[in-house]
């Protein structure tokens, strides 16, 4: 669910550069009858049907014939995998649901999951965000460039009991960290970003105060980064997108007891 909501909610995101509103929605629906959808079709019986739309720029229809198929995209190289709507239209079949697209361009698209509503008790909590460990209000400063990733990474930080200090940027943060050294407990930061890159904002820190924890994180699994990150002291590189599971792992294994290392 969080990968097609995530997916959703980003495509939105990027079809309103100028801004816009994007809706979200949750409703119980029943079909009485078979009904077929711009993407499946589905038989009779109760759904959740989520909604996910924007007032954005709008799919045209050549392109809308093609925006499920692994790696397209109208995104430019590097910016887009063209991954992520093959990978909903995946999770969705998987659980025998059906995908509906309505689109005008220059008005926005609406994107309605259907997933058949189940009897089976809901899985064990073993991995639910209770039994995640928690911060003790720790400040966090957590630097991204991407603006909706320094908002969705403070909601998650202040969820697990941290304080969050976002920046836009790493110049930004960099400064912050210069003015009161002692003011952050630990530092989240992204890789990609104009200089200076996570790595490089690791390596400043670990002169200025060798002990601040600093977690990296990327959206490529990439070995050399991983030891150039080991080398700077790095205490964790996590992969994009950012599970809140990897992060509240990572901060409690920054606050551990020196003796349980
Ligand atoms: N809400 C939307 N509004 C307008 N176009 C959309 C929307 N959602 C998807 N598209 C179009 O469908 C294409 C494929 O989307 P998909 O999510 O599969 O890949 P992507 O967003 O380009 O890349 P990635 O998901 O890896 O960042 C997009 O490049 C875009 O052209
Ligand atoms: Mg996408």
């Amino acid at each position: 669910m969080h990968q097609i909501i995530m997916n959703l909610c980003s495509n939105a995101v990027h079809a309103m550069p100028q801004g816009g509103v994007l809706g979200i929605a949750l409703v119980r629906v029943r079909f009485g009858a078979p009904v077929a959808f711009s993407h499946g079709a589905l038989g009779n019986g109760d759904f959740v049907r989520l909604t996910v739309k924007d007032t954005g720029i709008g799919i045209p229809a050549d392109v809308l014939e093609r925006i499920f198929n692994p790696f397209f995209t109208t995104r430019r190289a590097g910016e887009g995998t063209g991954l992520g709507l093959s990978l909903v239209d995946g999770i969705v079949r998987e659980y025998g649901g059906g995908i509906d697209v309505q689109t005008a361009p220059g008005e926005g698209t609406r994107f309605d999951v259907y997933l058949p509503v189940t009897d089976a008790p809901p899985a064990s909590h073993e991995h639910g965000r209770e039994s995640l460990p928690h911060g003790d209000g720790q400040v966090v400063l957590l630097v991204d460039d991407e603006d909706t990733l320094v908002t969705l990474g403070e909601e998650v930080l202040a969820e697990l009991g941290y304080e969050p200090v976002g920046f836009r940027s790493s110049i930004a943060a960099w400064e912050a960290l210069l003015t009161e050294p002692n003011r952050f407990d630990v530092v989240i930061t992204d890789q990609t970003m104009p200089e200076p890159t996570g790595l490089a904002l690791a390596a400043r820190i670990r002169t200025l105060r060798p002990g601040l924890p600093v977690i990296l994180y990327s959206g490529f699994s990439n070995t050399t980064l991983e030891r150039d990150a080991r080398e700077e002291g790095v205490l964790a590189v996590l992969r994009k997108p950012l599970r809140q599971a990897d992060i509240a792992e990572a901060l409690a294994r920054a606050f551990q007891p020196a003796s349980s290392h």
